[in-house]
């Protein structure tokens, strides 16, 4: 058969096998691995580089309005940081304004990524209101493959659910097949310790993590996996941060429920140090739920391997410190550390990043593939189309150079945001080729994509049951 494009001689990698070997791609997707002596009319040599699938990163907020400023990465500037950094789909959220339909936030959703984006994109749906009336909408959503909903246990007055709103939407899904996504911090409790804080003129970016304690992460872990257990459920925890929080998920999967968590690479390499940066710097990490003390993360690696935590996204929310004309960013927050937008630019430095801890023998390569791309993919409805690349797959593919060092600097990134959280940091990996669909989006480290390329995905409800 003759392929469009065969990449060659990589070392393969899957989540659960390496081998040497050829991909053979027809029509946008994988068509034959193996040793291929077919003719194609293009051939890339991966010889001595790691072929693993496209990243799917399953938490971003590309182009959304929050605590007075809008994220200044939009879906072009924040697809293209995306594919630069080895992911080529990503599931962002739509926000549903209190009183307004779902429907109406997501055809708004969709106007923003349509013909914007060079990543293939899916959406969830953030719920802010949610009236028996909306039950009925929340299933037709399911059907038109927005399957899954963030609510929120924190930000009181903005985005945060009660119990009662909670425990309906986790029993609606029990009906429809969605998935809830879970923000777990007692925002009550927080909105007590932020008023204090002020109120004893504690305002510098550092209290912003001392107003949220892991405790009450944990809390809101504990109480959400026990209505999800009741209403008979799965539920997924985004951007879990704390120890203590893992070890609630970790307590839930050993007594056999259906509960998951991603955790996002800030949580795993900086810490509640950084909030002590001189000045105003620590502002750049203001994100919730916050940076945690040192050793931490230790426990959060130790989760990542065990399977404790099934993903690594991002949370990709970014503000520049300085003010743009039309965009006003950190600098909110400079005399109180509850005005900061919260949330920092990562989706393009997670891949490598992860690839690092491959170097450093934290994970294995296999584990890399699992926790990037194919239990995303399967975890949100993605699985068989995408997070492998057995014949079937769509051709995204990413070649990784594996030994060649990286160094993270807002110099060099594609965010549109003005500082790195990562910078001057060198991995050892770099990004070499991203194919998204079989069309070279990036060819050696330099852009070949276009931001009319991603298109919406239809995701379907509880694949990995
Ligand atoms: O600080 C964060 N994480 N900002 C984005 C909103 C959210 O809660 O994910
Ligand atoms: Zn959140
Ligand atoms: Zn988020």
């Amino acid at each position: 058969m003759p392929f469009d494009l065969i990449i060659k001689g990589g070392t393969v990698v899957s989540a659960s096998d390496t081998f040497i070997g050829d991909l053979g791609i027809v029509n946008g997707k994988v068509a034959a691995v193996g040793k291929i002596t077919d003719p194609a009319k293009k051939t890339v040599d991966a010889r001595g580089k790691v072929v693993v699938p496209g990243g799917i990163d399953v938490h971003t907020h590309f182009d959304m309005p929050f605590m007075g400023a809008t994220t200044i990465d939009d879906f072009s500037t924040g697809s293209t940081s995306a594919i630069f950094g080895g992911t080529t789909s990503i599931v962002d959220f739509a926000i549903q304004k209190k009183g307004e339909t779902f429907r109406h936030a997501l055809d708004d959703w969709h106007k923003r990524a349509d013909g914007k984006s060079a990543v293939d994109y899916g959406f969830h749906m953030i719920v802010t209101d949610f009236p028996e009336k909306a039950e009925k909408e929340m299933d037709k959503l399911v059907d038109e493959g927005v399957a899954s909903f963030k609510l929120f246990m924190a930000y009181p007055g903005i985005f945060m659910s009660d119990d009662t709103t909670i425990f309906r939407a986790l029993m609606r899904t029990k009906e429809n097949g969605g998935m809830i996504c879970m923000h777990a911090e007692n925002g009550s409790v927080i909105d007590v310790l932020i008023a204090k804080a002020i109120r004893e003129g504690k305002t510098s970016p550092e209290w912003h993590a001392l107003t949220r304690p892991m405790t009450a992460e944990a809390e809101a872990t504990h109480r959400a996996i026990a209505m999800a257990e009741i209403a008979g459920v799965p539920i997924y925890f985004v951007h879990l941060s704390a120890g203590d929080a893992m070890e609630e998920v970790r307590a839930a999967r050993y007594r056999g429920l259906p509960v998951f968590a991603e955790t996002c690479p800030q949580y795993l390499y900086l810490s509640e140090d950084d909030y002590r940066r001189p000045g105003f710097e620590g502002a750049k990490f203001v994100m919730s739920p916050p940076l945690r003390p040192q050793g931490n993360s230790e426990r959060l690696w130790n989760g990542l391997v065990r399977n404790d935590l099934q993903v690594v996204s991002t949370d990709h929310c970014s503000f520049c410190m300085k003010a743009k004309p039309s965009q006003p960013g950190k600098e909110l927050g400079k005399d109180s550390f509850a005005k900061i937008p919260n949330g920092a630019p990562g989706v393009e430095y997670r891949m490598l990043l992860m690839w690092d801890a491959v170097q450093k023998g934290r994970i294995s390569e296999n584990r890399f593939v699992e926790i990037t791309s194919t239990a995303p993919s399967k975890l949100f409805g993605l699985h068989p189309r995408k997070g492998h690349l057995n014949p079937g797959a769509d051709a995204d593919v990413v070649v990784i150079d594996p030994n060649k060092p990286f160094t993270f600097s807002q110099k060099s990134h594609h965010s549109a945001a003005d500082y790195n959280p990562y910078e001057g940091v060198t991995v050892k990996g770099s990004i070499k080729h991203v194919f998204s669909r079989g069309v070279q989006m990036i060819e050696d480290g330099k852009w070949t994509g276009s931001t009319k390329h991603g298109k919406f995905l239809k995701r379907t409800p509880r694949s990995f049951a």
